[in-house]
């Protein structure tokens, strides 16, 4: 946004004028990545109180009204493509209360409210000696709307939705009012609002289960294509706290990564994991081959095989003296092993222009192999071709997994009218790719995205993440849902936002509003 936007923008909040932005609304990737394509309006509330009466103004006037936290999502699909649309930023309304985790007791809870992100929640709870289990996805991002996406971490064993460490949240209606949904799998509500993709309204406070603080270690072997591909991949993921697989199909190889608590005694190290920072100098080589990748497969291929060797290497730093650590496992507390973050002396690869674009599908686990087999077969009918396709993202295409969590519109949900077993959890294909800022903007053939997209959908029982897809991957993966799930769901959003001012590209795709 430019500094006279912004000024404008100001004043526009201060006089409570509007529908005269005309602008987009970005995501974490900024210029050019649309969230909303043109809103009216970008508040940044400051307390529960200021949403609330957002939301009471918008809905006397019809006004369309999303939340935010931090736009990290990917594409044009937060709100609904009308530019009187105005946005509620959370970031700000972050207040943590009412803590409670008693000496010797298995579990607590603590109040957050909508704006709380992952990094903050953590801390607090570290400086408390406390965790929040494996409810955890990615950093800078808000717990509520990581909920109201149904939003996950990747694990067989413990629960890793972040809606499972929910016990109730207070979501404000389309009519301005609080209305508190505790956790019940017979009330419909609940089966909506925990994975409610902001159509049911404003989460602005959740009532989250913790735990005593622990450590675990991070482990990660190099496999060959073949040992995942007609492996017993449940056996290889199930057994341990959380697990997944990053794919190098260029290579044929996959890296196999896993974590479990280990005793508090064990070992001092303070391991910290960075997922997305990256120093200048090597976002400079890797932009510029992957820009060349555009055009040249051999671009890709070195970019490939360079990122497997990096990633073969542990990508953590011990915590205290930010010196790389070399060897696996490596040990830590929970949040800093899991997640981590940045390296204090670097950047979020996107803000060194290296932009990307992404896709994820859940399965039934039970379809694990014959999945990866048929997205192996779909590289080597264009190999066939002469033509050679590569991960162009820093850790491989990311291959999760979910323990199922019963509601209507999660990935893992279960008994659903498609007969698919998901009763012993998903396995997620998450393929990020980097795109091109040069030129048309296009990926290095880019049809082939589509169609194994496709493919996939079209031949497989599967559902999509609500942030990582574009509205055709929507489109097309609506006919795997169950149409009770879906019917249910739009008799809760009826009742919770009559006039549909909550209305997302998402929620209309599905048919919420026809
Ligand atoms: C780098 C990165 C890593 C990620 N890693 C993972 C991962 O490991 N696993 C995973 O599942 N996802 C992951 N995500 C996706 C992320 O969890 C979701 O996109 C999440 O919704 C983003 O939350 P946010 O606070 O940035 O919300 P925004 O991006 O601002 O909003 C996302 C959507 O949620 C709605 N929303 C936001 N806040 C509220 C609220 N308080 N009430 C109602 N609706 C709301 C918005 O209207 C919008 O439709 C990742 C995203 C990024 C960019
Ligand atoms: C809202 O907060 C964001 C992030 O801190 C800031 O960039 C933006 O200028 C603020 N907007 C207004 C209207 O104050
Ligand atoms: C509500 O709308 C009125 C005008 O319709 C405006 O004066 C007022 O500032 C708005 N309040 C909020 C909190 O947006
Ligand atoms: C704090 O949490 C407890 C336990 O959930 C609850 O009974 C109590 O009402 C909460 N107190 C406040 C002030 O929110
Ligand atoms: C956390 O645990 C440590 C070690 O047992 C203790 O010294 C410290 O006081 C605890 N902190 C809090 C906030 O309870
Ligand atoms: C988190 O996001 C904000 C923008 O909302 C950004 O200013 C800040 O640097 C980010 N923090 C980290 C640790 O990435
Ligand atoms: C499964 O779905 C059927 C039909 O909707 C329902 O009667 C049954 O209670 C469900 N079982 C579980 C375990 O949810
Ligand atoms: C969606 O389906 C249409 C029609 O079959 C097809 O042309 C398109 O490529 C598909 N897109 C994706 C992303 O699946």
């Amino acid at each position: 946004m430019s500094t006279l936007n912004r000024v404008f923008l100001s004043v526009l909040a201060l006089t409570g004028a509007g529908n005269v932005l005309a602008e987009p609304y970005n995501t974490f990737d900024g210029d050019g990545f649309p969230a909303c394509n043109d809103v009216a309006l970008v508040h940044n509330a400051t307390s529960v109180d200021d949403i609330v009466a957002y939301v009471k103004n918008a809905s006397a006037s019809n006004t369309p009204i999303r939340a935010s936290g931090k736009g990290h999502m990917w594409y044009d699909t937060m709100c609904s493509d009308n530019p009187e649309t105005i946005i509620v930023r959370t970031e700000f309304v972050n207040k943590i209360e009412n803590f409670s985790l008693p000496e010797g007791a298995e579990s607590g809870t603590v109040d957050i409210e909508a704006g709380v992100t992952f990094l903050q929640f953590s801390d607090y709870l570290h400086s408390n000696n406390a965790s929040m289990g494996y409810t955890l996805v990615n950093w800078n991002i808000t717990m509520a709307g990581a909920v109201a996406m149904g939003g996950h971490r990747s694990a067989i064993r413990e629960d890793s939705m972040v809606a499972a460490g929910v016990l109730s949240m207070d979501i404000v209606n389309g009519n301005g009012d609080i209305v508190t949904i505790v956790r019940d799998d017979n009330d419909d509500d609940w089966l909506a609002a925990s994975t409610s993709l902001g159509l049911l309204g404003v989460i602005v406070r959740m009532k989250f289960k913790i735990y005593p603080d622990f450590k675990v270690f991070a482990q990660q072997k190099t496999l060959d294509e073949d040992d995942v591909l007609n492996g017993d991949i449940y056996g290889m993921i199930a057994p341990y706290a959380t697990a997944n697989f990053w794919w190098w199909p260029y290579m044929r190889k996959f890296h196999w990564r896993y974590y479990d608590e280990v005793p508090l005694t064990l070992s001092d190290q303070q391991g910290f994991q960075n997922t997305f920072s990256i120093s200048d100098a090597e976002a400079t080589v890797a932009k510029a081959t992957l820009e060349s990748g555009k055009y040249l497969a051999t671009s890709n291929m070195f970019f490939e095989t360079t990122a497997f060797t990096l990633w073969s290497a542990p990508n953590f730093r011990e915590k205290t003296t930010w010196q790389a650590i070399l060897d696996w496992p490596v040990y830590g507390w929970n949040y800093d092993v899991l997640i981590g973050g940045l390296y204090p002396d670097q950047k979020p690869e996107w803000e060194e222009g290296l932009h990307g674009m992404t896709l994820e599908l859940a399965f039934p686990i039970t379809q694990a192999n014959a999945m990866l087999k048929r997205v192996r077969q779909a590289f080597d009918d264009e190999l066939a071709k002469g033509i050679v396709m590569t991960s162009t993202y820093r850790s491989g295409i990311n291959i999760k997994f979910g323990k199922p969590f019963y509601n209507f519109l999660g990935q893992v949900t279960y008994n659903t009218s498609d007969g698919a077993d998901w009763s012993k959890g998903a396995i997620m294909f998450d393929f990020p790719t980097f795109k091109p800022m040069i030129g048309d903007g296009k990926r290095f053939n880019e049809d082939f995205y589509p169609r194994l997209t496709k493919a996939l959908i079209d031949e497989f029982p599967c559902r999509p993440h609500w942030t990582k897809n574009n509205r055709d991957v929507f489109a097309n993966a609506t006919k795997n849902l169950d149409p009770s799930h879906l019917a249910r769901f739009k008799a809760v959003r009826e009742k919770f936002d009559p006039q549909g001012i909550f209305k997302s590209i998402v929620g209309e795709i599905l048919g919420m509003y026809d």
